[in-house]
């Protein structure tokens, strides 16, 4: 066997800021501060059903959902590593109901949703963080909402890091998508997914169908394309969803689907949020070939954001996959 030269994230990131010779290296170290505090929460997720940091503070977050310990725990290790970073003026958490001035004189601001998939920690089931990172409007000073308040299109850099069977973080800076797979034998993340590219068509659809009373009528007629009988397109698809929306959209991202969290008679924005769920997630399926749309066939990333905690519904997956199912809504089709 020859021998292969492993490329640390570390190194990926100097490498790559080499590519830009006005770089003053701040983004660079922005990364590497996450990539260290994630490394944290690895080590607390690994053991999880060891120690007692499992189960529910009793708190609610903003929303009005149950904490998880491991939630609070995250947040704090970020707001700690990106507090410690002088490229981050202020950070966005979902844990926390308004933004976080850390830093003065930084550069970007950060949007995180520390623990993503909160409701699997405590059976064992993939979970994640996700993060954009943005650069700040306010020239110095302690950060203000317009700094946060910017378009998915705008972000300098997204990703998200998944606690599963690997630990692995994906991130792009607007060129391409790499993804990092933590070798937990040296502690460091290391290249193993380079220039993802999402496949064109997909075979696997992704939504809580438990909500189908709640859905409009297209998104119901979309899922029951999937599961016809027909070989000639390669149908039934497969059904996944697990629930992590990290863990569904990476599978999606490697393998050709599309995930979906609609709007809901009950809920007509959906769930999940703008600025730290959606933004970064399709910021990087874009760059990965995909497309990512609202419920009026928006593209995620032109949605003006107007409120810290915003949701939109979202529909997002491989190129092919998405058009077919935008034929099922003239809402979608029309829109520009
Ligand atoms: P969080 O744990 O950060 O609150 O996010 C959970 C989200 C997302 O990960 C997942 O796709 C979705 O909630 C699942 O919601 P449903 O249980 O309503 O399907
Ligand atoms: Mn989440
Ligand atoms: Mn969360």
């Amino acid at each position: 066997m020859g021998s292969r030269k492993v490329v640390t994230l570390n190194e990926f990131i100097i490498q790559s800021q080499k590519g830009f010779p006005f770089a003053t290296g701040e983004l660079s170290g922005l990364l590497l501060d996450i990539c260290l505090a994630a490394k944290i929460v690895n080590r607390e997720v690994n053991k999880a059903g060891l120690v007692d940091i499992l189960g529910l503070t009793g708190d609610a977050n903003v929303h009005g959902e149950d904490v998880k310990k491991l939630d609070v725990f995250a947040h704090e290790v970020f707001i700690d590593a990106l507090s410690k970073s002088g490229a981050c003026g202020g950070i966005a958490s979902e844990e926390s109901e308004g933004f976080i001035s850390v830093n003065d004189a930084g550069k970007y601001v950060v949007c995180i949703d520390p623990l993503d998939g909160s409701s699997n920690i405590d059976v064992n089931v993939s979970i994640g963080t996700i993060f954009s990172i943005l650069r700040r409007k306010t020239e110095n000073g302690p950060c203000e909402m317009k700094d946060f308040l910017q378009k998915g299109c705008e972000q300098v850099a997204a990703g998200y890091v998944i606690y599963g069977s690997s630990t692995m973080l994906v991130y792009t800076t607007g060129v391409r998508v790499n993804g990092f797979t933590l070798d937990p034998s040296i502690g460091e993340f290391c290249l193993s997914h380079r220039d993802i590219k999402m496949p064109k068509q997909g075979k696997i659809y992704s939504i809580n169908e438990c909500y189908r009373s709640k859905f409009p009528s297209w998104v119901n007629d979309f899922v029951d394309y999937c599961k016809e009988d027909d070989p000639s397109t390669g149908r039934p698809f497969s059904s996944r969803y697990i629930g992590s929306m990290v863990a569904d959209f990476h599978r999606n991202l490697i393998k050709g689907g599309v995930f979906m969290y609609p709007d809901m008679t009950t809920h007509p924005n959906g769930k999940l949020r703008v600025l730290y769920e959606c933004n970064p997630m399709s910021f990087i399926i874009e760059i990965a070939g995909g497309q990512s749309l609202n419920h009026e066939g928006k593209r995620i990333l032109d949605i003006q954001p107007k409120k810290l905690h915003q949701r939109t519904p979202v529909f997002m997956g491989s190129l092919e996959l998405m058009d077919t199912m935008k034929t099922f809504t003239s809402q979608m089709v029309d829109a520009k």
